[in-house]
């Protein structure tokens, strides 16, 4: 009996060797270890046996399954890396290849949108600014007139950042927040755009990404008033969308502006696409940024620019311009 199990072991050894990928390996796993193995056939005979020999073969019993499950495991390791290998071969891309006159790389077609309105508000007497994507909660919402623990901040659906005190630290969930910024750097006139990326805890579909881009506008000058406003972005649609093209506020809701409104565009078949949300700066955002409201008055606009260049294009599924498809972008 003994010999045999030297002898199974040694086989064992040969089998397990010559299993050449993971399937064939669960095959051997159970003939030399389940329960119809001969290491389990021997087991079952051991109560008859005599105290003595049982104690004998028992141990070798053990030994020998230890010894058979080290290879197992061993071939095991071997043929999953094998078989990493041979995947990651298959999905090699040579990122070396390009094909000239075909594949020349160009600016993606948010980018292009972006540089657009950068151009067109520049050309109405517009700065650019920008501001960090990792913000504080005084930037994102305090100073924005979000009171602590105000419904209006379930609106956005925040990811906080694991930084000092509990959500003291976010990634943007727009770019209002550099609003804030600006008007604390400089002293107003301001006549600002603020492009930017933002994120929300949203699932993607055709119509939210996780992360997206905004463009802000912010004026603030004396004696603006929300006429000024309106004209700015009726100005604007027909400067970027074409003489065919409308637009119009409907009352809303924003902390941070007093009135507020959303932005319409009229599409010369008719229908209206909400663009913006925009409004008066509230007297509190002023004075968070140190600016006597009565000396000074201002607007403000929030653009979901992903959508401005899905609309521009015809484009119907937002995820389309985060995928990266060469196929897709080369269109734009
Ligand atoms: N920050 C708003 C949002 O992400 C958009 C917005 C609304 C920006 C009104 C503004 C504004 O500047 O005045 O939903």
């Amino acid at each position: 009996m003994d010999m045999d199990l030297d002898a199974h072991l040694t086989d064992a050894a040969a089998a397990v060797a010559d299993a050449s990928d993971l399937d064939a390996l669960s095959v051997v796993d159970t003939d030399l270890l389940g329960k119809k193995s001969l290491l389990a056939t021997v087991r079952s005979q051991l109560g008859e046996m005599e105290p003595d020999r049982r104690k004998e073969v028992g141990r070798r019993v053990n030994e020998v399954r230890t010894g058979i499950e080290r290879l197992v495991a061993q071939r095991r390791a071997e043929l999953a890396a094998g078989a990493r290998a041979g995947v990651l071969e298959a999905e090699r891309l040579d990122l070396t290849e390009f094909d000239l006159g075909r594949r020349l790389g160009h600016r993606h077609v948010v980018t292009q949108t972006w540089e657009r309105l950068e151009d067109l508000f520049v050309g109405m007497g517009y700065t650019v600014a920008e501001g960090p994507e990792i913000e504080d909660e005084w930037h994102n919402f305090g100073a924005l007139n979000f009171p602590p623990d105000h419904p209006a901040r379930d609106m956005y659906d925040t990811l906080y950042v694991d930084y000092g005190e509990p959500q003291s630290t976010l990634l943007r969930t727009h770019t209002s927040p550099v609003q804030i910024r600006v008007m604390e750097e400089q002293e107003p006139p301001i006549y600002s755009i603020m492009p930017g990326r933002v994120f929300r805890s949203d699932t993607a579909d055709s119509t939210h990404m996780p992360v997206f881009h905004q463009i802000e506008g912010l004026v603030v000058d004396r004696g603006i008033t929300f006429g000024d406003l309106a004209g700015t972005l009726e100005a604007f649609t027909t400067a970027y969308f074409g003489s065919g093209f409308t637009s119009r506020l409907r009352p809303s809701y924003f902390p941070f502006t007093e009135p507020s409104a959303e932005f319409d565009i009229r599409r010369p078949d008719g229908s209206w696409l909400e663009l913006a949300g925009c409004g008066m700066v509230h007297p509190n955002v002023l004075a968070s940024c140190g600016l006597d409201p009565e000396e000074w008055s201002g607007f403000a606009f929030g653009f979901g620019l992903d959508r401005l260049a899905l609309m521009r294009h015809g484009i119907d599924d937002l995820r389309e311009l985060f995928r990266n498809d060469h196929r897709f972008l080369e269109q734009f």
